[in-house]
């Protein structure tokens, strides 16, 4: 395999984001945004813009999160969402649904244009295709939907990537851009407007007092009037989200590819899935393919996801050349809608993004818009589409036991998982689940020979963790809580590291 062997995000690589210290002391702010990411950034950006008190904390680097990691298509189109949408939610919903993307992709625009701001924003057709004849079944359903909703579109059996497509449907007048420097300038005007950043700040707790208050560890809180938790797990206890999403891991290769590059956005309706789209930043010009979804701590060896994307571009684009990797992790509802809002009546201050389904850009956005309008006191005509305390019966309650039947599953699995590997077996760069004094621990060497030990149970709820090799992290199966090599949280539900072992 010629991929670099670290991750690296061609979003964060290419661009300075500008650096904020971290909490030290208990502050008072109006409204506290708990969350780095494109959802977070733009809420405080609208908020301040209201003349709102606002705070923006994040846990590690700004967009140093799930939107750093992004294939950043701006679009409404969300894989084969609408047909799926009209069955369960009904016609009303699915057309609010689709007004409140495209309604996020007009936004970018016009603040991109308002703004000059400098991100590669460049209006594009989004597809999906198929290969088979079942997608394109599929495909000829859901332009049934789109024209039931009164979306513009057409289904086309050619494209201009060389795919033996049998069909495919094309969403008009979509777009995609580049997050970094869109946000970077989000970040200025809100500090410009009086915004105040933290970085490497941790909401361990929140305590939903009047005021509320998110604990950050002893003795350092934020306390707020409102708090909106942007960050890619919901930070309050309440609200049993832990049991309402199950997360998600996909792929995506960087690639330099020899002659004219494609105009267009594409994702297969097949699986594995296959997404396709360029980018053109200082000059350079790549191919971005992304891909291979599985759920977060199921894949026995992760590192064969980005090889099979390797692959598929080498044979498919002619790529030559692969500077940058990163892998991307998302959380999906049981019912594949968002929850945004309020957490419930009875919490009219904790307010919820989260559940992308891994459409992030214009669902970041769409969850800025329709918050900034809630804690304004405004009416918005998404509230009740997205409200995180609706429970439909179908699919949310069959999804609901499934998902935690699996979660029982891998809970007592992960207890009987019987283990063959010993830490002296271990070559440089490679890790694996050992026992140490009868005790399941992940042990990792890393390339200069030091051995890292941590105790394998998840923080979160006790499941086993499982040794993502791409990435050199610790994947929870149960919620999809990841830990680097080290034990530190990198993503939640966890918040507490895993503790570390001694051999
Ligand atoms: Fe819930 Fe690990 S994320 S037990």
């Amino acid at each position: 395999m010629s991929l670099s062997p670290f991750p690296e995000s061609y979003w964060l690589s290419s661009v300075d984001i500008p650096e904020f210290p971290a909490l030290e002391n208990t502050i008072e702010t109006d409204i506290a945004v708990i969350g780095g990411g494109i959802t977070g950034i733009t809420t405080a950006y609208l908020l301040a813009k209201e003349g709102r008190k606002v705070t923006l904390a994040t846990a590690g680097r700004l967009i140093g999160g799930t939107t750093g990691y992004t294939t950043a298509k701006v679009t409404a189109q969300h894989d084969l969402i609408y047909d799926e949408y009209l069955a369960h939610f009904g016609e009303e919903k699915a057309r609010l649904y689709y007004r409140a993307n495209q309604e996020a992709v007009e936004f970018i625009a016009r603040l991109v244009e308002r703004e000059g701001i400098d991100c590669d924003f460049v209006r594009e057709d989004a597809y999906v295709y198929g290969t088979s004849d079942s997608s394109v079944d599929k495909i000829r359903k859901e332009y049934e939907a789109y024209e039931r909703l009164g979306i513009p579109g057409a289904v086309v059996t050619e494209l201009p990537i060389p795919v033996p497509v049998r069909a495919a449907i094309g969403m008009r007048n979509q777009a995609r851009f580049h997050p970094v420097p869109y946000l970077v300038h989000l970040i200025k005007e809100f500090v410009r407007m009086g915004g105040v950043v933290y970085e490497h700040t941790t909401v361990k707790t929140v305590e939903e007092s009047e005021p509320i208050r998110a604990n950050v560890r002893d003795g350092v809180s934020i306390l707020c009037r409102d708090l909106v938790s942007a960050a890619h797990f919901p930070v309050f206890e309440s609200g049993l989200f832990f049991a309402r999403l199950h997360a998600g891991s996909s792929y995506v290769l960087a690639a330099r590819v020899p002659g004219e590059l494609p105009a267009g956005m594409y994702i297969s309706a097949d699986s594995p899935t296959r997404s396709v789209r360029t980018v053109e930043y200082g000059g350079e010009r790549l191919l971005l393919v992304g891909g291979e979804s599985h759920k977060t701590g199921e894949s026995a060896c992760t590192i064969r996801h980005y090889e099979a994307l390797e692959q598929w571009a080498r044979e498919v684009f002619g790529a030559v050349e692969f500077p940058y990797r990163w892998s991307s992790n998302d959380f999906i509802t049981t019912d594949n809608l968002p929850y945004i809002g309020r957490i419930n009546e009875k919490k009219p201050h904790s307010y919820v993004a989260t559940g992308y389904r891994k459409w992030g850009m214009t669902t970041g956005t769409v969850a800025a818009l329709l918050l900034t309008d809630l804690l304004m006191g405004r009416a918005n005509p998404y509230e009740e589409l997205y409200s995180p305390s609706r429970l439909k019966l179908d699919p949310d309650v069959k999804t609901l036991v499934k998902q935690n039947a699996d979660v029982a599953g891998h809970f007592i699995g992960g207890k009987l998982e019987w283990l063959s590997r010993k830490t002296e077996e271990l070559k440089p760069d490679e890790g694996a689940l050992v026992r140490i004094d009868g005790k399941k621990t992940g042990a990792y060497r890393d390339p200069e020979g030091e051995l890292h030990l941590v105790d394998a149970t998840c923080t979160h709820m006790g499941c086993e963790v499982k040794w993502n090799n791409a990435d050199r992290t610790w994947d929870c199966p149960c919620h999809g809580s990841r830990f680097d090599y080290r034990g530190e949280v990198i993503e939640g539900p966890a918040a507490k590291p895993l503790a570390k072992v001694k051999e």
